[in-house]
């Protein structure tokens, strides 16, 4: 029943009403707009996540996942130039799955944007409430946090979450000079961070490397506990492929750009969680019984309370600085991390209204979500439902948690995607390719792999989750699309 309903590609191409886009980006231009969308709340927050997981080892979470990324970048690359159209993973797996396996991944992708979105808007917050602290306007502890993180309401995630979905509704985008401006800004924060804190790095520190050991299945604990969670510290790469319409020589250009912006972000994230180790510790937080706690549980932030130890920190390259006695670099790096976050934050809930749009035209979510505001010409009341969203989450969860159930959507749809690369090479060997994967029966096998892999270290209650999430899924696909879809019913609009 699933894998019903397959919308012919050609199809797919004329309903988006291709436009021509012109062929302008360059290798270099790609690398940027790659290190624009990946550096974020991953190497800004999250190090401190990876830090309990795997204490120092998280050095080698930090490379597993950016190979899997890179091979399902590869991957992702070949569909993006094939079927240039929004929608990106769900509009692919419609071409090559059928409609039932496109909701499925669909429904994921609501994981992937609105609560990666979540997540930037906590990890900004972290840095906000730390700036406004150090000045001495600090918010009471209450509004600092979700109530699993030892608050009750996190109020700058709320807001920055609202403030961005407005500057959606009345129809900001980011420009590539803007882009090419924040890309600076954190390049450069970190270089900072690199310089300070590198020259203090102790050896004591590395020992013991991997306290928590390789980590077990559904444990998500460990090095690949850790890998799990960092991956979200790469997720936006797939920008590039999405850029693949606009590319001068795809074939060339897209590997590169890939390759070296995830070689750039990793080479970047290497440096800076082995300076931030080597100053400062990383040692995970044990509970009574000697076992690392998981992080974003009540037992942690009781744990924390009061530590100075960098797995507590909700600032963590920041705070690093301020342990360091560089309180002003700290400030500075917090007021880096201030204005390039949000722009973060405004790429991933813009992509989620563009699924949802993309969704809502195939008849599988109400038209009337796809709405577009007379004045401001956006889809204003998927962006304001999604937005709301996106700062409730914000205001109630805690960090890692949210960046753990990104990733389990992100790692299943790139796992789709793997696999979709795959049946089309077998079922339509002919169709034009812009991009081909390289080596694509070695790569794609390894891709679902990699990506499996980490998926299954995810701890059991993203898992969970993820699993609830798809059962209602199903119910409404059941309920609502498969009865209204406009590929089933013949009213596809003109
Ligand atoms: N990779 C992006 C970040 O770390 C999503 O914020």
């Amino acid at each position: 029943m699933l894998f019903k309903r397959v919308k012919p590609l050609d199809q797919i191409l004329a309903t988006a009403e291709k436009k021509a886009l012109t062929r302008q980006l360059g290798a270099f231009q790609l690398t940027m707009l790659g290190i624009g969308a990946i550096i974020g709340t991953g190497i800004f927050v999250l190090t401190a996540e990876a830090g309990q997981k795997a204490g120092p080892g998280m050095m080698i979470s930090f490379v597993i996942a950016a190979i899997v990324c890179a091979l399902a970048a590869l991957a992702y690359a070949e569909l993006a130039a094939m079927v240039p159209v929004a929608g990106s993973a769900y509009t692919y797996t419609y071409g090559v799955l059928g409609e039932g396996m496109a909701w499925v991944v669909g429904w994921a992708l609501v994981l992937e944007y609105t609560i990666a979105a979540s997540t930037v808007c906590v990890g900004w917050s972290g840095y906000v409430n730390g700036l406004l602290a150090h000045a001495g306007y600090g918010l009471p502890d209450f509004l600092r946090t979700g109530p699993m993180d030892g608050g009750t309401f996190n109020l700058l995630a709320f807001l920055i979450g609202m403030a961005v979905t407005f500057l959606l509704v009345i129809g900001t985008s980011k420009s590539a000079k803007v882009n090419t401006v924040l890309v600076i800004i954190k390049v450069l924060a970190l270089t900072a961070f690199i310089f300070v804190a590198f020259p203090a790095v102790k050896d004591p520190n590395f020992k013991p490397f991997m306290p928590t050991g390789w980590g077990s299945p559904m444990g998500g604990i460990g090095v690949l506990g850790a890998a799990a969670s960092i991956f979200f510290a790469y997720v936006g790469f797939d920008a590039i492929s999405t850029a693949a319409e606009e590319t001068k020589n795809p074939n060339r250009n897209i590997p590169i750009g890939l390759i070296a912006s995830l070689g750039v972000c990793t080479i970047y994230y290497l440096l800076v969680s082995y300076s931030a180790i080597g100053s400062i510790g990383s040692q995970p937080m044990l509970g009574p019984n000697g076992v690392a706690l998981q992080p974003g549980t009540p037992e942690m932030a009781a744990a924390c309370k009061a530590s100075e130890a960098l797995v507590c920190s909700r600032e963590a390259l920041a705070h690093v600085l301020r342990v360091l006695n560089h309180n002003e670099l700290g400030n500075l790096i917090g007021l880096a991390a201030g204005i390039a976050l949000p722009s973060v934050i405004l790429t991933m809930t813009y992509g989620q209204t563009r699924i949802f749009f993309t969704m809502a035209r195939d008849g599988l979510l109400p038209s009337g979500l796809s709405k577009i505001h007379p004045r401001f010409h956006t889809p204003h009341v998927i962006t304001l439902i999604t937005g709301v969203f996106v700062s409730i989450f914000g205001a109630l969860y805690p960090v890692g948690q949210l960046a753990d159930i990104t990733n389990s959507g992100t790692l299943f749809a790139f796992m789709m995607v793997a696999v979709g690369v795959m049946v089309l090479r077998v079922t339509q060997p002919d169709r034009k390719r812009p991009f081909r994967t390289p080596a694509v029966w070695i790569v794609c096998p390894l891709a679902v792999l990699g990506c499996l892999l980490l998926f299954i270290n995810l701890p059991p209650v993203t898992l969970k989750v993820f699993f609830g999430w798809g059962v209602v899924g199903l119910v409404v696909y059941y309920l609502y699309g498969h009865r209204k879809s406009h590929l089933a019913n013949g009213t596809e609009p003109a």
